[in-house]
């Protein structure tokens, strides 16, 4: 039987939907944006706005809700790296949806400062589902045999 891909991924500057869009080509699975019901700032001052919402585990509120988490077999679950962790609309959308019994790929972007403790945050927050090795890109340096290999690996 096939196994049902999701994608899931938050982007603020596209570099993780680059890669989301990389992967789904690559699996068929289907294509899901986390996207914020009040946006962040343009600019400089996301980068505050940031990490007071990490610091205070601000769960922002999303435009939608997915619903029909349960028919998944695999779910990547991609962000950008902000202050060494997820994207605090990452942190909403594990919140919001169950994936114990499921197979859980985080992949992530960043610049320079690689995984922090994205990938831990993530596992953290998908109680019950089976963790893989994540793929970390420094912004969109990805390459097509880069992914090939990772993909052979984790699903
Ligand atoms: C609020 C904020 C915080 C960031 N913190 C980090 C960081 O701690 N380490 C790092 O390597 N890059 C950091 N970055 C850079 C992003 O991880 C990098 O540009 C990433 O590729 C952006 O992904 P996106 O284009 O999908 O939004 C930060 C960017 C923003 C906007």
């Amino acid at each position: 039987l096939e196994k049902k891909i999701l994608i899931a991924y938050y982007t603020h500057s596209n570099n993780t939907e680059k890669l989301a869009k990389a992967i789904q080509n690559k699996t068929g699975g289907v294509l899901h944006k986390i996207t914020l019901k009040t946006p962040y700032p343009s600019g400089r001052s996301i980068s505050d706005q940031a990490k007071k919402e990490i610091d205070a585990g601000f769960k922002p509120e999303l435009v939608s809700k997915l619903d029909d988490a349960e028919t998944y077999d695999v779910v990547f679950v991609g962000s950008p790296n902000w202050w060494y962790t997820i994207a605090p609309p990452v942190t909403t959308f594990l919140s919001e949806n169950d994936f114990a019994g499921k197979v859980v790929v985080p992949f992530y972007t960043h610049g320079g400062g690689g995984a922090g403790s994205i990938e831990e945050d993530i596992a953290k927050l998908c109680e019950g589902a089976k963790i893989q090795v994540g793929l970390s890109v420094y912004g969109d340096g990805f390459n097509d045999a880069q992914i090939d290999t990772w993909l052979k690996k984790v699903i």
